[in-house]
């Protein structure tokens, strides 16, 4: 990132309130449906309770901070014998590198603390950004899941990209 500081840190069951901002304000477009919409405090509380249990154990979540604001959310969380990588940022920081950098932080901690193999993405085949964040970070397409999601009436592609722990 080139003129901001970021930083991933650790959540704290107190920020249930800049949670619930955040997911109420992302742009869900490319998002899958499991985020509540709206998203409530309660739906906050509730999620980092399953972080706090989780955390380092079958997941590992962060938030994002550039300049010490909390602007976004990034999480490396095991499922099965998968991992999927999953992150947002405010609409307002976008296009500055932040994702970019914020991948590249949280992958060597994953495969580290989690013992991983290997990491997957799952793209909506639309969401360009996304897939740059990714290419930046040396995932490689795998395959296209055709058809695969239906959001808001609309059919779209999922992009499975990975990253193993050789190419890090
Ligand atoms: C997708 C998202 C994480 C990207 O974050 P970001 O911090 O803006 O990403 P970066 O700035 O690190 O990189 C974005 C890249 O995409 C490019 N890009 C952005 N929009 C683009 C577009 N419409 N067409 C082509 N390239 C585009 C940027 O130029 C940049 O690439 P470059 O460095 O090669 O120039 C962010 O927009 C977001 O949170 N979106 C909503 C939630 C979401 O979709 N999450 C991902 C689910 S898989």
């Amino acid at each position: 990132m080139k003129h901001q500081k970021l930083e991933l840190r650790q959540w704290a069951l107190s920020d249930s309130k800049e949670l619930m901002r955040l997911c109420n304000v992302i742009d869900r477009r490319f998002l899958s449906d499991r985020l509540p919409n709206p998203y409530t405090e309660k739906d906050a509380k509730e999620w980092l309770k399953m972080v706090s249990k989780n955390e380092a154990s079958t997941g590992i979540y962060r938030a994002i901070l550039c300049e010490g604001a909390l602007v976004g959310s990034i999480s490396v969380e095991r499922k099965g014998n998968e991992a999927e990588i999953g992150y947002m940022l405010l609409n307002e920081y976008a296009n500055k590198g932040i994702a970019t950098e914020a991948v590249k932080q949280i992958c060597p901690i994953a495969f580290k603390i989690l013992s991983l193999e290997r990491i997957t993405a799952n793209v909506f085949q639309p969401n360009i950004a996304s897939i740059r964040v990714l290419q930046k970070n040396g995932f490689r397409h795998e395959s296209t899941m055709q058809n695969a999601v239906i959001k808001d009436g609309i059919k779209y592609d999922l992009l499975v990209y990975g990253l193993t722990i050789n190419n890090i």
